[in-house]
């Protein structure tokens, strides 16, 4: 699996120093692959190479470039997190297809648990398709808002009283809003985007959810960087988790789960200031200034 040439190997040792499943070990000779089974294929020891005498048969070396600087401060990535704001108004056209493949290609770079890198990405576009998802949901909102109402007495117990109030609300509120506005345009459910990502996977590894919420989160900042709009939607990815029915009108594999949807589009409002957040709660333990 690896080929490393010891002929210009420095026996820096970095190779398996950096590797996260020890499967290099450091002989007299030089560093000796003894466990390929543990493989993550991470490429970590093909990248920290000083004189490119590590290759891995599985990966191809045009997949190594030379490290640049990105040229970023923390001040331009601050402005870049602080300006993202959560599109809720879209223009009609949906995001080109090559903004889009930009956009899941940057999300491409994003890490995943022991380097699984097993999400896929659907990008629906299609006018009828997205209105399809849009009625589908309509009706699962309108079959939990009656099943919060009817069993209230049970919800205020599960969720406690506050919150079940504030939902109850909130769920009549949008029903309300569909019924009012639907031929207007209002749209509660995909916030009026053109297009909608779903991240999606076969794999059930422990760490999918979390993957893909950081993969969602690079398409988040990815999108802003090209002026594009995206608002994450925590209901279309909860209803397609428990719903065959909205996995099916969503065009999602059989077998996969559905990890994070996303809309996306051309903002049609624009914001003027960043938003106001609780300062951050932490706790420092044993970097304390001396
Ligand atoms: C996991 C997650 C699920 C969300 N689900 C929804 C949703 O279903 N509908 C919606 O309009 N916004 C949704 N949001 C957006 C949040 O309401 C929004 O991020 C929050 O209010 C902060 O606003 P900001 O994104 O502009 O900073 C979701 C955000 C996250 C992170």
């Amino acid at each position: 699996m690896l080929k490393i040439d010891l002929s210009t190997c420095t026996k820096c040792g970095n190779c398996a120093r950096v590797c996260p499943a020890f499967v290099i070990e450091i002989e007299d000779g030089g560093p000796v692959e003894k466990y390929p089974e543990n493989c993550i294929e991470c490429g970590h020891c093909v990248a920290v190479c000083p004189v490119n005498a590590v290759v891995h048969e599985r990966m191809d070396p045009a997949g190594f470039p030379a490290v640049e600087d990105p040229g970023i401060t923390l001040d331009a990535f601050n402005h870049l997190a602080r300006n993202r704001r959560s599109t809720r108004r879209y223009k009609k056209e949906p995001v080109s297809r090559a903004d889009m493949d930009k956009i899941i290609s940057s999300a491409r770079f994003a890490p995943t648990g022991e380097n699984a890198q097993e999400l896929e990405y659907l990008v629906i576009d299609d006018p009828a398709r997205i209105a399809a998802i849009r009625e589908a949901m309509a009706k699962q909102f309108k079959l939990l808002n009656a099943l919060v109402k009817g069993l209230y007495g049970f919800v205020a117990l599960a969720m406690g009283k506050k919150e079940a109030q504030r939902s109850r609300a909130s769920l009549a509120r949008i029903v309300a809003k569909w019924a009012e506005g639907k031929e207007a345009g209002e749209d509660p459910f995909l916030r009026t985007a053109p297009t909608l990502l779903i991240i999606h996977s076969k794999q059930k590894t422990f760490m999918a959810q979390t993957d893909a919420g950081i993969a969602g989160y690079h398409v988040m900042l990815a999108a802003e960087t090209l002026g594009i709009g995206t608002v994450w939607n925590g209901f279309h990815q909860t209803f397609c988790k428990i719903n065959g029915g909205m996995r099916k009108v969503s065009l999602v594999p059989k077998g996969h789960n559905v990890l994070a949807s996303i809309c996306l589009g051309y903002p049609a409002v624009k914001y003027k200031r960043n938003v106001h957040r609780r300062p951050v709660r932490s706790r420092f333990v044993g970097t304390g200034e001396s």
